[in-house]
């Protein structure tokens, strides 16, 4: 078995070479006398558990360089078991050292046996949380066929993909832009029988409407000019598979009649053409306009509207899953620091506090745009808001009265409680020194979505 990394830091030779020939059966040791060399190694090999000795060069008198590995520590690496090695007269500093995140303390003069225990405790913590986290993120659900969701919301439509997905009935996918539509519609093909046949989107609003229906339909040679030879239609093309009209409301009218025909008849009829031909193709349809209102100004066709509802998916608006925005956050933030191949630690804590507050008018497209620009033009080890370019906290208007600014803070606390707790109501009041009920009840008075 590979023996797992402990790191020692102590500026006192003795005492790492003691320790070294003391433990090296055990682990895998590097040592490290001062800060620069510490953290050279905690960044190289990201040991499990790091001894720490508060007082280094050139200062040992002092604990700052402790203080500063070990923020280098509880920054990037807080996974990390950092026990404190310390003098009994430093009990101060060790406690406050505890306080911020480090493991444990330990007193010198060190009793080498005593350390044993201690040293075996905290791997064996390390461990267990590691196969946590391994674990968690296995079951997690998190993922579903390329999309990512732990919110209510996004499970529910999850659910609703799994169940639609094996039928052929169309469906209407509404949200607003940049919400995931286009994952939704594919996730539904891929997990249908159809998978293994084409998925054909198509983009009403973006073709001119002289094109669009040979476009959809096809045409016989020589019906207009330019037609030199017969052509299919995507309808033909979707053959088996399945049809995905992204931006239906765009859809002229005429169109509007005759893919209504196509859905009840299963045939269409290429342009300049006589013949009904049948086809086999699923319709998935999508908008992020309020077809109802389409209706009632007679631009949408309420027949047609009633036979694509048959089974509707709403994307909830990303403001709407605070659950989900730092996982995608850091979701997209890994994958362009991997395709950039720049060397980001993460977001800074204002950063994270900056995206669950911001809006996101355009969901999740704004959020893995802003984040791969940023990955882009940071120079730091983290992202920054400025670099998201989001305003970070509140600031702008400074009149505000007691009460809305009450409000506010506390919006912005129990958003950020509940994102961090994954949605779990329970531990966010708990976070937050409250109860269930006293939550849901601010939640319902300051209009945050209970579900
Ligand atoms: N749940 C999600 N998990 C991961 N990525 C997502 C998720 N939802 C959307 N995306 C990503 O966000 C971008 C926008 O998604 P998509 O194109 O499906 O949105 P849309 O609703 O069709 O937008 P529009 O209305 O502007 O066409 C894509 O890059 C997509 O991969
Ligand atoms: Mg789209």
């Amino acid at each position: 078995m590979r023996k797992s990394k402990l790191l020692i830091i102590d500026d006192d030779e003795d005492l790492r070479t003691q320790m070294k020939w003391a433990l090296t059966a055990d682990y895998n040791i590097y040592l490290a006398e001062d800060r620069q060399s510490a953290i050279a190694i905690i960044n190289k090999e990201q040991p499990a558990v790091v001894t720490l000795d508060l007082g280094l060069p050139p200062n040992p008198a002092g604990v700052e360089e402790g203080f500063t590995v070990l923020d280098h520590i509880l920054d990037g690496y807080n996974n990390t078991k950092v026990i404190i090695i310390t003098g009994r007269a430093e009990k101060e500093h060790a406690l406050r050292a505890v306080e911020k995140g480090a493991y444990d303390f330990f007193y010198k003069p060190i009793e080498l046996d005593e350390l044993k225990v201690v040293l075996r405790r905290a791997f064996h913590v390390f461990q267990l949380e590691q196969e946590q986290r391994e674990l968690r993120h296995r079951l997690s659900g998190d993922t579903f066929e390329d999309m990512i969701g732990t919110s209510p919301k996004m499970q529910d439509v999850f659910s609703t993909i799994r169940k639609v997905a094996t039928t052929d009935a169309p469906v209407l996918i509404t949200g607003e832009s940049g919400t995931g539509k286009e994952l939704v519609a594919r996730a539904i093909h891929k997990l249908s029988i159809r998978r293994s046949k084409p998925f054909i989107p198509i983009n009403c609003g973006a073709i001119p409407e002289n094109l669009i229906e040979s476009e959809l339909f096809g045409h016989e040679k020589g019906t207009f000019t330019g037609a030199h030879a017969q052509r299919k239609g995507r309808f033909e093309m979707a053959e088996g598979g399945t049809l995905f009209l992204d931006e239906i409301g765009d859809l002229p009218l005429t169109l509007q009649v005759k893919l209504l025909r196509f859905l009840q008849e299963k045939t269409i009829e290429r342009v300049g053409g006589r013949e009904q031909i049948e086809v086999d193709t699923r319709v998935l349809a999508a908008t992020n306009r309020d077809l109802e209102e389409a209706m009632k100004n007679a631009t949408f066709r309420g027949d047609l509207y009633y036979r694509l509802n048959v089974v509707k998916i709403s994307l909830p608006a990303l403001r709407e899953r605070n659950a989900d925005v730092v996982l995608l956050a850091k979701t997209f933030l890994d994958r362009y620091t991997g395709e950039i191949r720049k060397k980001i630690k993460g977001f800074s804590s204002q950063a994270i506090e900056s995206i669950v507050r911001y809006s996101w008018p355009g969901n999740v497209r704004e959020l893995e745009n802003r984040i791969k620009r940023a990955v882009i033009m940071s120079e730091g080890k983290k992202i920054t808001p400025e670099d998201l370019e989001i305003e970070s906290t509140a600031g702008g208007k400074e009149c505000l009265v007691l009460k809305d600014a009450r409000e506010i803070l506390e919006k912005d606390l129990i958003l950020k409680a509940i994102a961090r707790n994954e949605n779990n109501l329970t531990k966010a009041a708990s976070d937050l020194g409250i109860s269930r009920p006293t939550l849901y009840d601010l939640m319902e008075k300051l209009g945050i979505p209970t579900k």
